[in-house]
């Protein structure tokens, strides 16, 4: 059996008291209409748009990017990633999914001398420059990571960086703490690279941002702080191979975007809550709220009409949101589906102690583990929502490793692109978020583009 099972039980009307999606209809219509998904996918793969699909067999690639890793031995004690969005997030992923929340806390022995990692994926100075202030430059190097090589935030932190280096060690010497992952062919940091010399890694062209993390994007840095990358992308390319099925119930990757479609469109549930019950996993909801968000929420015309189309992901984590959001989901509308993702590790280092055998409020826990009670959370939700006719699915997760983890990329990107197909939009394009970056240069005055003028509105509207 694969270490990656979908179980989609409690998303079938049989299993909700007539709520959820109707078997029959899940083999006959859906079947039919991931079919047809299905070879819009495929048109893709043939005119070489998801490029994403080629990077687990991209061998030379990931050779290349170890060797380089490899190189900086283990002079850099600490690795800043630079960068945003697709450019960020798949490695926030990598980070607390495979080397665990607490890697930058721990000392250089108990990091297998592997340096710490930092995601500046925003420009807030309040964190940058506290953060500028206490890392050693002379020890750090600063991996710019944009594949536009012209997004604002990066580009202000990669010339924040590079005039504090420039100052501290000197033009020469601050090159060597520099590396860029970028186009081959266009941006600044492409043209700064072929100017100086800064080492360089490609983006490539047909792999957009939130589709990067297995191209150099997320592989850099993966290889740099000791990840398997060889495992990471052999993970991948298992999945890969599971997805390509066109018979629906063989398809993971279709029943996931087959199954949120309907529910969004037909059972009015278009809020889609991704809650792994692991904090290594949080970062991964947050990876997923952005690949289903930019990729789906899209204007479809119809006719003369614009249809404004797409489902909301929100992020959440077990149990910590049981206590938080859970609420909502059992009891506020029933406009959600519940996404849980359960990794099943052993051996679980945490037992609870039998103290306190006179207290039943304490007893019960005594002699299980902390992974035990997690497990145990996660079922009874599971259980709680099923009851109440709310429908959810669950990925189990044998072990989290760098191997399930590429397949779980693998999975979400592929789903993505089907669920694309089956709302009818452009699942590649972010025509809404280029609109704010364009107005943005013209508020900072970059040539070309016009200052815009930005409505003050009517102070009595100000409180
Ligand atoms: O998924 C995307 O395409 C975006 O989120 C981009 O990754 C983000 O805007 C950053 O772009 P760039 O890598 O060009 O700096």
């Amino acid at each position: 059996m694969s270490s990656i099972v979908l179980d989609v039980n409690n998303m079938l009307a049989t299993n909700l008291d007539g709520r959820g999606i109707d078997p029959a209809v899940l083999e006959g219509g859906l079947a039919a209409r991931f079919k047809d998904a299905q070879e819009v996918f495929e048109r893709m793969r043939e005119d070489g748009s998801l490029g994403f699909l080629d990077l687990p067999y991209a061998h030379e690639t990931a050779r290349q990017v170890q060797e380089l890793a490899d190189g900086f031995g283990q002079w850099f004690e600490d690795l800043v990633v630079l960068g945003i969005g697709g450019s960020a997030l798949g490695t926030s992923c990598l980070r607390d999914a495979l080397l665990g929340p607490l890697w930058n806390e721990r000392d250089g022995e108990d990091r297998d001398h592997f340096p710490r990692i930092h995601i500046l994926d925003n420009v807030d100075p309040t964190t940058i420059s506290p953060f500028l202030e206490r890392i050693d430059l002379r020890r750090s190097l600063f991996n710019v990571v944009s594949k536009s090589g012209s997004t604002a935030e990066t580009m202000a932190q990669f010339l924040v960086v590079s005039g504090l280096l420039n100052e501290e060690l000197g033009e020469d010497q601050a090159r060597g703490h520099l590396l860029f992952t970028t186009s081959q062919d266009s941006g600044a940091l492409r043209q700064i690279a072929d100017a100086t010399g800064i080492p360089s890694l490609p983006v490539p062209e047909n792999v957009g941002g939130r589709f990067s993390v297995l191209s150099p994007v997320g592989l850099l840095p993966a290889a740099v702080t000791g990840i398997d990358i060889t495992e990471l992308l052999a993970g991948a390319a298992e999945m890969e191979e599971r997805c390509r099925s066109p018979e629906l119930l063989e398809n993971p990757a279709g029943l996931i975007a087959t199954l949120l479609h309907s529910a969004a469109t037909e059972l009015g549930m278009p809020i889609h809550v991704m809650m792994p019950y692991s904090d290594r996993l949080r970062s991964f909801a947050l990876w997923f709220q952005q690949i289903w968000a930019e990729s789906l929420g899209k204007i479809r015309e119809k006719g003369d009409e614009e249809l404004h189309i797409g489902p909301t992901p929100l992020p959440a984590v077990g149990t910590t949101d049981q206590h938080s959001q859970l609420q909502l989901f059992m009891e506020g509308p029933r406009d959600k589906v519940v996404f849980f993702v359960a990794v099943e590790e052993t051996p679980d280092p945490v037992a609870i102690p039998e103290l306190h055998p006179e207290m039943p409020g304490l007893s019960y826990l005594g002699g299980h583990t902390l992974g035990e009670l997690l497990g145990a959370a996660r079922r009874a939700t599971t259980e709680a929502l099923r009851q109440r006719g709310r429908p959810s699915m669950t990925l189990e997760v044998e072990e989290l490793t760098a191997h399930t983890l590429g397949g779980l990329f693998m999975l979400f990107e592929v789903a993505t692109v089907f669920a694309g197909a089956l709302y009818g939009v452009d699942p590649l394009s972010q025509p809404g978020v280029e609109l704010g970056k364009e107005l943005t240069y013209g508020l900072l005055g970059r040539e070309g583009y016009p200052a815009p003028t930005i409505g003050t509105g009517d102070p009595r509207w100000r409180v």
